[in-house]
């Protein structure tokens, strides 16, 4: 099969100076893409910047041949945000890639979680993610072409003690990208998510120091570049990647059960079918909100 190759692309990678960004940035770098190499360069909780991260990146990508510059803005605030997507513009004309990548934790239970600790994460993640993607949004149109791949997580699709802040955004992020993949169809914007399991500073706090080491940052990349190639015509998909494994995540919706309003909707009739309601026997996902409403329509008789 020829080789996937990013020539004359421009991605654009946030968190890149460490960790799985780092990977995505040096993988697109290695096929041919001029790349933005975005850090903040902070503390895992957000605190604190530097430039040595995101530089670091840049000279790995410069020393094995490749093109980069580094940026060192936040991408939790718009005029920042903004700033991150100019530099791929200014230094190379156009942007085709977006990897939303940047991370924070604040861990803590539910009950003793400050606002602080939700407002950082959020920023961070969600509206870092809005913001990038809302910036790059407008070039990848003109040009008919674009890749948006956002980083979710466990936590978000499944849930995870003390990362009430960091779920929700998290799955806010696979919400977003429900919709750019709508709004992104016409002009071959595809907007994908991914849900990486890795050793990196982030896990290293939950994960066994063995783990960690084991489940390196480079088994996810491909996955992730992967969704940045013209190969890659799927939208709206939640990849899940690490170890060597592959799948895809989604919401599904069972075939529920038909209870006729002409007859009474009670309590007790919700009760008798719970069962059949909560089954996922058969279920099935749905491309837009409009398909899945028309699938409830459907079933009431409307002549
Ligand atoms: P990491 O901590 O190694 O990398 C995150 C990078 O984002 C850091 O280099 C940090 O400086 C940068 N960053 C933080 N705030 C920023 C801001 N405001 N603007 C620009 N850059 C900023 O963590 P890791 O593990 O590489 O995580 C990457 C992404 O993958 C994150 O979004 C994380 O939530 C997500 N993820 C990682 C998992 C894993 O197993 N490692 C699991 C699930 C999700």
């Amino acid at each position: 099969m020829a080789e996937i190759r990013f020539d004359d692309r421009v991605a654009v990678v946030t968190g890149a100076g460490g960790g799985l960004g780092r990977e995505y940035a040096l993988l697109l770098a290695s096929r041919g893409a001029k790349v933005v190499v975005n850090d903040l360069g902070g503390a895992m909780d957000g605190t604190g910047s530097g430039t040595t991260a995101a530089e670091q990146v840049v000279k790995e990508i410069k020393d094995a041949g490749g093109e980069a510059v580094p940026n060192f803005d936040s991408v939790a605030d718009w005029e920042s945000a903004q700033n991150i997507i100019k530099t791929a513009i200014d230094a190379y004309g156009k942007i085709d890639i977006l990897v939303n990548n940047a991370g924070i934790l604040r861990d803590k239970s539910f009950i003793k979680m400050e606002m602080e600790d939700y407002e950082k994460v959020m920023a961070v993640h969600l509206d870092g993610t809005f913001f990038c993607s809302k910036a790059a949004f407008p070039y990848m149109r003109e040009n008919n072409y674009g890749r948006i791949i956002s980083a979710s997580s466990a936590a978000g699709v499944y849930g995870n003690f003390g990362q009430a802040n960091y779920g929700a955004a998290k799955m806010g992020i696979v919400g977003l990208m429900h919709v750019l993949k709508q709004e992104g169809a016409k002009y071959n914007i595809m907007a994908n998510v991914i849900v990486p399991i890795a050793g990196t500073r982030m896990t290293a706090t939950v994960l066994p120091p063995n783990l960690v080491e084991m489940l390196k940052p480079e088994y996810v990349a491909p996955m992730v570049v992967w969704a940045c190639s013209e190969q890659c015509t799927f939208s709206g998909y939640t990849f899940v990647a690490g170890a060597g494994y592959f799948s895809r995540t989604a919401f599904m919706e069972g075939p529920g059960v038909f209870i006729n309003p002409a007859e009474g909707i009670t309590l007790e009739k919700i009760h008798e079918n719970i069962d059949k309601i909560v089954s996922l026997e058969g279920a099935q996902t749905f491309g837009s909100a409009t398909e899945q409403t028309g699938f409830a329509l459907s079933k009431l008789n409307l002549g």
